[in-house]
């Protein structure tokens, strides 16, 4: 298991995410050979010792670089030719000029691009703000690394380059990035549409990348639904600067002309190709008449020239009018196979936006691991636009999260068949009742909750999964199998949620908030559809910045900084009420998270977002928003502060009390103190649930305390490096509490009020193990999410924290609680509060 998650990890991170194109920059073999020197042309060369075999980069043969004939002048197009021989996804180009051991004096101050993937039509490079040329090299040796925003498909390539006067140029180039496995050579689609969203600038939601004929409709090239660049929950957002809104999509209003209904695209492929499945990113900001397609129908064409097969593959989605988060949609392609494909998408609702189409086909090599092998290139980007790699990094997540649903199904699977076959006469899994319970308890009203293994395209399809098990007779395979995922048995649920009627089908785009926890969001907010703050919605006031002196640097995160900061004149500011506590007229001091100066609107929005949150949080232990800085950047938002810092650090510094202690000079605690502080834990997290707030990171680092061993909870520890080891990291990235989080948030990225109790059970060992040993501290990372799988399996052999020596056993009992398998069993936070209270009393 663990090396098959490791495998998993890796081909993830390498593989599957080889299409965006942060992950996608293998060289692809100019320098070391692997590209052949035939395949290597130009439209001329000066010397045969400047021939276009000796572009290579890095390399010194011959004179020491292609260099075509005569001076080049400014109306010349001479060109290198590179026939990469497969299609091939770039993301960067490498220059370089002549330097021949210190001879050479030519280089190419700019450059342009063509490519083809036929071979017989060429296009132009452009990037997304329309222009062709790219700024090269500026001496003889130094490599000159650019990226390509909007990447390119294609197979062959030319490097062009340009001058402004006459000179002489020669160059050494090597291309990166990866092979295209969709095999898509072209899609055509009616030309996208304008919003006039009320309120907004308008929203241009055509196919600006696309590079085939624009006419009427496109057709004949890619663009934006292949560009590796997933579009936000909010349509008008972009990831590109300098862009218009609605950038990242291809949208169309139905009742446009041409459109009756439905969106028709064309889809030609390199080849024939035994389809499993065509994933459809789709935008569903219904609050604004977008919703993903009602259904969609797809013909199949085994050759070019052929007609069209009459049978179709149909596929109607589900509706989800409850999460505006734009996500994927699979559509299962039933193995059919083709060189052509022709769907019609229906319209769900005024209008639909796609910004990304991927197929997924039988023989779909896995990564090529010949071009890994060669390592990816790492350079720092010297392109100021360059994108950040949360994007990627999300991708990425949510593919090892997919897989990981994946493996559960498979591993389900087995388990039923294997049951049937022993005829055993258990008639429903364990885990399936669990799921199914858990799916359909009334307490469920955080809509992350629900979505247990929809993930899996499976289990959008219940005809999918029968057609695997054909060897099953009905009546065991509903009861064995069927039950607990394709159609939940109604009789067993109150309230009924049917997950075909209104359970948020796809839910990829839920995992997406896992960032949440890397920084920016505090809490999980059930269906908070806040798209746009303003300054109203803020509930706290406008503290004057100039009055805020900054003491020290808590912690840094992607969002920006934590700091430590006097506010002079702050009680007289909250006047009557402050919740501040006695000053003895010391300083006041206050946390202020900063919002870094350059964030993305996302990030600011988010920010926004957050205090709003904040603001209506009023609980003794709930760190507290205090007031705020939002009429000028940087954003601000300034929290109380407890002098006592985090609970961890508190109590790692410290000794349980006994006689002995007294006589060092070490600080102690007495159980009794250690017990209050969980009820103070509790009761804070108590009313959290009783909000439906999920806090997603409970953990004593993330509780604060102060003199009088009052804790607030609050949430500082993931924009601290000091306790990165305690965060999972994912290419060398903080990302996720694993040693925290139950296991249905790390298998199925579920966060509820149940995943925070089993944290709270977390957050009980280690305080009653003086926080001086990590959860698990003799398991390794990859053995934590292996446990996991063994928590989800149930064969006992699951590992649990061990019982601290301080810890009474009736309080070890409620953590154990916690920590049950089954979301039902676990206890809730008033239960829990209300145990602990009693044991403060005895
Ligand atoms: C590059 O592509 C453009 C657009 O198709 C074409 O006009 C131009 O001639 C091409 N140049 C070369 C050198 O292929
Ligand atoms: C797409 O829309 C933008 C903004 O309205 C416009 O500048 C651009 O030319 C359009 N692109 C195409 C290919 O029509
Ligand atoms: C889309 O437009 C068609 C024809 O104009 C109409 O029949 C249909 O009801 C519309 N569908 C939606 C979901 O608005
Ligand atoms: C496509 O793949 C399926 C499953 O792998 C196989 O049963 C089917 O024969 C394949 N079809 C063709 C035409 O190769």
């Amino acid at each position: 298991m663990l090396l098959f998650l490791l495998l998993i990890l890796q081909t993830s991170l390498k593989g599957s995410c080889t299409s965006v194109s942060g992950h996608c920059r293998f060289p692809l073999g100019m320098e070391d050979g692997r590209v052949k020197d035939k395949d290597i042309t130009a439209s001329s060369k000066w010397y045969e010792t400047t021939g276009p075999q000796f572009a290579r980069l890095n390399r010194e043969e011959g004179d020491g670089a292609w260099c075509p004939e005569g001076q080049l002048q400014h109306s010349d197009s001479q060109y290198l030719q590179v026939d990469l021989s497969v299609l091939t996804f770039l993301t960067l180009v490498g220059t370089q000029g002549r330097y021949a051991r210190g001879l050479g004096k030519e280089f190419a101050r700019a450059y342009r691009l063509n490519y083809s993937r036929d071979g017989l039509t060429w296009k132009a490079w452009k990037n997304r703000q329309g222009n062709t040329v790219i700024e090269g090299n500026k001496n003889t040796y130094a490599i000159v690394y650019k990226e390509l925003h909007p990447s390119i498909i294609a197979r062959y390539v030319r490097l062009i380059p340009v001058t402004e006067l006459s000179s002489t140029v020669c160059m050494r180039v090597e291309l990166y990035g990866c092979p295209w496995h969709d095999g898509l050579i072209s899609y055509s689609a009616p030309e996208g549409q304008l919003m006039m969203p009320p309120g907004y600038p308008p929203a241009s939601l055509n196919d600006s990348i696309y590079d085939g004929t624009h006419e009427r409709s496109c057709s004949g090239g890619l663009g934006q639904l292949t560009d590796g660049v997933v579009g936000m929950d909010d349509f008008l957002l972009t990831h590109e600067k300098q862009v218009w809104s609605g950038y990242d999509y291809l949208g169309w209003r139905n009742d446009s002309q041409g459109t009756q209904g439905h969106v028709e695209m064309e889809f030609v492929f390199d080849r024939q190709r035994n389809f499993t499945s065509m994933k459809v990113h789709s935008n569903n900001l219904f609050t604004r008449g977008v919703k993903i397609f009602s259904s969609v129908s797809c013909w199949f064409k085994p050759r070019l020239i052929a007609n069209w097969e009459q049978e179709t593959v149909t596929f109607r989605t589900v509706l989800d009018d409850r999460n505006p988060s734009a996500r994927y949609v699979t559509v299962p392609l039933n193995q059919r196979t083709a060189k052509a494909l022709r769907c019609r998408f229906y319209f769900a609702d005024v209008w639909m936006m796609f910004s990304e189409i991927s197929f997924q086909s039988g023989e779909n090599p896995h990564p090529d691991l010949k071009t890994s092998t060669h390592g990816e290139l790492k350079v720092k980007s010297n392109d100021p636009t360059e994108e950040t790699n949360t994007p990627i990094l999300i991708g990425c997540l949510v593919t090892i999260i997919l897989l990981l649903v994946v493996i559960i199904f498979l591993i389900l699977w087995c388990q039923c068949v294997c049951k049937v076959l022993e005829k055993a006469p258990r008639r429903i899994l364990d885990e399936e009742v669990t799921i199914r319970l858990s799916s359909c308890s009334p307490a469920n009203t955080d809509p992350h909750y629900e979505r247990v293994f929809l993930l899996d395209p499976q289990y959008q399809n219940p005809a999918v999964l029968r057609n695997k098990l054909p060897e099953l007779p009905q009546s065991a395979e509903a009861s064995a199998c069927g039950g607990g995922y394709a159609e939940p048995d109604v009789t067993q649920c109150t309230p009924h949620q049917s997950f075909h009627s209104n359970a948020p089908h796809y839910a990829e785009t839920d995992i997406i908030r896992l960032q949440g926890v890397t920084g920016s969001n505090m809490y999980a907010v059930p269906a908070l559809t806040v798209d746009s703050l303003t300054r109203k919605d803020i509930s706290a006031a406008e503290f004057p910045r100039q009055q805020l002196i900054f003491r020290e640097k808590l912690g840094e995160g992607q969002f920006g900084e934590v700091h430590l900061c006097e506010a002079e004149g702050l009680p007289e500011f909250l006047g009557e009420g402050s919740p501040l506590p006695d000053r003895d007229s010391r300083p006041v001091l206050v946390a202020v998270k900063q919002l870094r100066a350059d964030a993305t609107l996302q990030a600011r929005n988010d920010f926004l977002k957050e205090i709003k949150i904040m603001s209506r949080l009023d609980d003794p232990n709930i760190i507290r928003l205090l007031c705020v800085c939002v009429s000028s950047d940087p954003l601000c938002m300034v929290t109380e502060y407890m002098e006592n810092g985090d609970l961890n650090m508190f109590l790692s510094q410290r000794e349980i009390e006994s006689t002995l202690t007294h006589a060092n000079s070490i600080p102690s605690v007495s159980l009794c103190d250690l017990l209050h502080m969980a009820v103070q834990i509790s009761s804070g997290m108590k009313y959290l649930a009783s909000l439906n707030f999920v806090h997603r990171d409970l953990a004593t680092r993330n509780c604060l305390v102060d003199r009088r061993l009052t804790i607030k909870i609050a949430d500082f520890g993931m924009s601290r490096n000091l306790y990165s080891s305690d965060y999972y990291r994912i290419q060398g990235r903080a990302v996720l509490p694993i040693r925290w989080m139950a296991w249905e948030s790390i298998l199925l990225g579920k966060f509820t009020t149940a995943s925070d109790v089993w944290a709270f059970g977390v957050t009980l060992w280690e305080i009653f193990t003086l926080c001086k040993e990590q959860p698990y501290s003799l398991l390794s990372d990859e053995q934590v999410i292996e446990n996991t799988g063994e928590f989800f399996r149930n064969q006992g052999r699951q590992i649990f924290l061990y019982s601290p020596p301080l810890c009474p056993p009736s309080l070890f009992e409620v953590m154990m609680r916690c920590w049950s398998r089954n979301i039902t069993d676990r206890p809730t936070f008033d239960g829990i509060y209300q145990t602990l209270r009693r044991h403060v009393r005895e």
